[in-house]
């Protein structure tokens, strides 16, 4: 009796409070900020010395690195595969649509590595080096500063189906991005506030052509973009050459870190189809970009955890994976 009781006792504290699961991975380990507190205790100086330098000397560099953690992450998890390159086992995932002609900063990571490796060899994976220089290039660019779980090791494996599969097209439905980040464990807050981090960086011609010219096969642009920027776009992103042009995707501060993006959004001046229908296509994540428009705290705050949420991704952890010694090939036994 008196067992069953506690029992129910129990199943009711739960019911009230569910366990916290936070940054536990599927396979059982943890993530923590602490990780390399005693095996590396310089890891975190290393890494934001070196992006800290790479972006001074090209500011775009910020946005690039944070992206590459994105395309990792939506790839069999934050497990650093799209640093391999291809080699006799291995189909490199930098050939995929979303990677090609536009995935960079590959070098900046060998750099972080190579210094690491000296520091203290075999020791920091390929994996957290890119969620603290996603993190790095996020403050120095101006946003919110988070603290990084860590412990992530690097697969031995790549998978270029599931870099052309599971990372989402600019020119895909919001439904079909939100499935894909659905897919990933994220929901419509976190597609909204991690799509902020084009408040940085640039796209090429080709990531948003079809939106100038064509948009659904009538031959006329897109209606839900303003058609005074349209005309603009249009004298650097022709009907067809010019495909690898570059643009910013915030136009009003392509190197700050700030909420300008979703005030862009509200403007219909977002660059990209996959921006813009955050605004037109969800009433759920139109609210999402007004309340981020308004309120920048807001917006960084919920940035700082979605990013957290995204370097979740089902990590390789304790004796999975290996550290790799070079970010771009598996260690040779
Ligand atoms: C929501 C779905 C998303 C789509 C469809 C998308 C698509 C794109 C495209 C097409 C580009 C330009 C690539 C090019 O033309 O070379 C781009 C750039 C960029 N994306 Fe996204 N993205 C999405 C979400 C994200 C997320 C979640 C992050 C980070 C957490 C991110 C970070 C960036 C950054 C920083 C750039 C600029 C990179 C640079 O200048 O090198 N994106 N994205």
């Amino acid at each position: 009796m008196g067992h069953s009781v506690g029992f129910i006792l129990v199943l009711s504290l739960l019911a009230v409070a569910p366990p916290c699961f936070c940054g536990k991975t599927i396979a059982g380990g943890y993530l923590y900020p602490q990780f390399y507190d005693h095996s590396c205790p310089k890891a975190q100086e290393i890494v934001k010395y070196i992006v800290a330098k790479a972006v001074a000397k090209e500011a775009r560099m910020a946005a690039s690195l944070l992206r590459l953690h994105f395309h990792d992450c939506f790839v069999k998890g934050c497990d650093a595969s799209i640093l391999l390159d291809s080699s006799r086992t291995i189909i490199s995932e930098k050939r995929s649509n979303p990677n090609r002609n536009s995935a960079r900063g590959f070098e900046v990571i060998d750099e972080i590595k190579a210094a690491l490796e000296k520091e203290c060899p075999h020791t920091v994976s390929c994996a957290d080096i890119m969620a603290l220089a996603a993190r790095d290039s996020t403050v120095l660019t101006g946003g919110p500063n988070w603290e990084v779980p860590l412990g992530r090791r690097d697969s031995t494996g790549a998978s270029l189906s599931g870099s052309n599969n599971n990372i989402p097209a600019p020119n895909n439905t919001f439904q079909t991005i939100l499935t894909k980040f659905k897919l990933q464990g994220l929901n419509i807050v976190d597609l909204v506030a991690l799509s902020g981090s084009h408040t940085i960086g640039n796209a090429r011609c080709t990531s948003f052509r079809q939106r100038l010219y064509n948009q659904s096969g009538n031959g006329q642009p897109d209606y839900t973009l303003d058609q005074s920027y349209a005309a603009q776009l249009r004298t650097n992103c022709p009907r067809s050459g010019g495909d690898q042009n570059l643009f910013f995707l915030d136009f009003v501060s392509p190197i700050k870190f700030d909420n300008s993006y979703f005030k862009i959004l509200l403007a219909y001046r977002g660059l990209l189809n996959s921006d813009q229908v955050l605004f037109t296509m969800s009433a759920v994540s139109r609210e999402l970009v007004k309340k981020y428009a308004y309120n920048q705290e807001l917006f960084f705050q919920q940035f700082a955890k979605s990013m957290i949420k995204m370097g979740n991704i089902s990590p390789l952890t304790g004796y999975r994976g290996e550290v790799r010694k070079n970010c771009r090939k598996v260690n040779a036994y």
